[in-house]
């Protein structure tokens, strides 16, 4: 794999070494520098690890400067048109598109798993109502292990496959009954008929009571299915980003997978990686109208004002967001639908005109990512703004699993330990209370 190597003097030591440079099927060519801490004597530093390599993957691919992202190959403009979020499940996490029988087959095992234990609804119910669900999945998902642990062989790839498949089946189940809690309405159970996003739909809004009763026609309209099953495609992997690589890290040292996924979960739910879309909400109801746009732009500009557009910007793309380009178009879609639209949509388009005009905003490369639509997509489907981690939870076990699997079957996997450059005290003496 090392087609080339890059040398490295040091007129100090007198000495010059060849480290291999890799080159993968695309992308930048990466160094080795494994040996450098023997050869040098020094380590690397990179804060926020923008310019290393954690692992080898073959799942996803990202150019950040061509705005390209790819599973498995394939680009994901074109499973984002013909494809379906299991479907794209099923390729991340075995490699390949299914056929179809290979697909009836894992629709119908992901439906088998889907159910969950009568004893972890006590942990759902243990939460207080106002309870925010990503706290709620993190804690719930995290209890899965203890559901899972005396009977999970991790070094057997079969048990790993159906840990995936389980946590894939349960997420939205878990996920719905979470809403449900804090709303005080009854836990609906998933149904054989309806395929994954429907049921997830039909957990999320269907009712028994009378009172509370909204049409199926309405919540299991085909256009609002089509726009989740395309949030889910898009938000399904994204290569190394902080939550996937939590759940490596925490992977690593062998740890039983429900909870490596629920430290995933508490990455995810920062409002830099997948909070930003409820942040873009809460941000849009804090600007509240139109015409105080510019005050909060200007605001973004400040320095010494912490406040930044949320739903701007990407570590990785700096061009445009291949993922927002596709969703923006079903925005508008669903928005153009809409009899009477939300005045926070009218603000988002707004503020999405100016900042792409602003120099401050094109000198930076920052654009609108996935999530400044995402969120407002989920708005126009009634999934109340708490719930947009959760969403994007949902999708990205898909990810979060495949990696694992991949991780887990890697001979060469080591436990994950950085290094450091300490800046502390020196070595001193203790004092007594006394002396100090
Ligand atoms: N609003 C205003 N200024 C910004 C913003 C923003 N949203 N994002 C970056 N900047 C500025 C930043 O102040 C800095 O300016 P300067 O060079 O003058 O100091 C410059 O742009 C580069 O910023 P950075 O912090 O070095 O960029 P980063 O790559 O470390 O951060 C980011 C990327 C996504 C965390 C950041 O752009 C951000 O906080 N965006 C808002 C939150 C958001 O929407 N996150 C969701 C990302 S998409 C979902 C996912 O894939 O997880």
């Amino acid at each position: 794999m090392a087609n080339k190597t890059l040398k490295i003097s040091d007129e100090e030591l007198g000495k010059t070494v060849s480290f291999p440079l890799y080159e993968g099927t695309l992308g930048h060519p990466t160094l080795d520098i494994q040996a450098l801490n023997k050869e040098y004597g020094c380590f690397t530093f990179d804060p926020g690890f923008a310019s290393t390599a954690s692992c080898k993957s073959s799942i996803t691919f990202i150019d950040g400067d061509e705005g390209v992202l790819l599973y498995r190959g394939y680009p994901i403009d074109q499973l984002a048109e013909h494809s379906s979020f299991l479907e794209v499940a099923y390729l991340l996490m075995h490699g390949e598109l299914p056929s179809s029988d290979q697909f009836a087959e894992f629709e119908a095992e992901i439906k088998g798993y889907s159910n969950i234990h009568e004893n972890l609804r006590g942990f759902i119910e243990g939460f207080h109502y106002d309870a925010h669900p990503m706290a709620m999945m993190v804690g719930v998902v995290g209890s899965l292990s203890a559901f899972y642990h005396s009977q999970l062989d991790i070094d057997d790839p079969e048990h790993r496959r159906i840990s995936s498949m389980r946590m894939l089946a349960k997420m939205p189940i878990i996920a719905a009954a979470c809403f449900r809690h804090t709303t005080g309405e009854a836990f609906i159970y998933p149904r054989t008929d309806l395929d994954y996003c429907e049921n997830f739909l039909n957990m999320m809004f269907s009712s028994p009571s009378e009172q509370f009763f909204i049409n199926e026609a309405d919540y299991l309209d085909p256009l609002a299915v089509k726009a989740l099953n395309l949030l889910f495609i898009l938000h399904a992997d994204h290569e190394q980003n902080a939550s996937t690589s939590t759940v490596r890290l925490a992977s690593s040292t062998g740890a039983n997978p429900y909870a490596c996924i629920a430290a995933g979960i508490a990455a995810l739910w920062g409002p830099a990686h997948g909070g930003a879309n409820e942040a873009v909400l809460s941000m849009l109801a804090e600007i509240g109208d139109v015409s105080r746009i510019p005050e909060f732009i200007a605001r973004a500009k400040d320095k010494n004002d912490s406040f930044r557009l949320m739903g701007f910007g990407h570590r990785v793309y700096k061009n445009h967001d291949p993922r927002a380009t596709i969703i923006r178009k079903t925005c508008h879609e669903i928005l153009a639908k809409q009899e009477n639209p939300d005045p926070l949509f009218a603000l988002a388009l707004g503020l999405e005109e100016i900042a792409l005009k602003d120099e401050y905003f094109i000198d930076r490369k920052l654009y609108p990512n996935v999530d400044f639509y995402s969120g407002i997509i989920y708005k126009a489907l009634n999934i109340p703004v708490e719930m947009f981690t959760v969403m994007f939870t949902i999708a990205r076990t898909a990810g979060w699993v495949s990696h694992w699997q991949e991780l887990m079957a890697d001979p060469a996997k080591r436990i994950g330990r950085p290094r450091q450059l300490y800046t502390g005290k020196g070595v001193r003496d203790y004092k007594s209370f006394e002396q100090r």
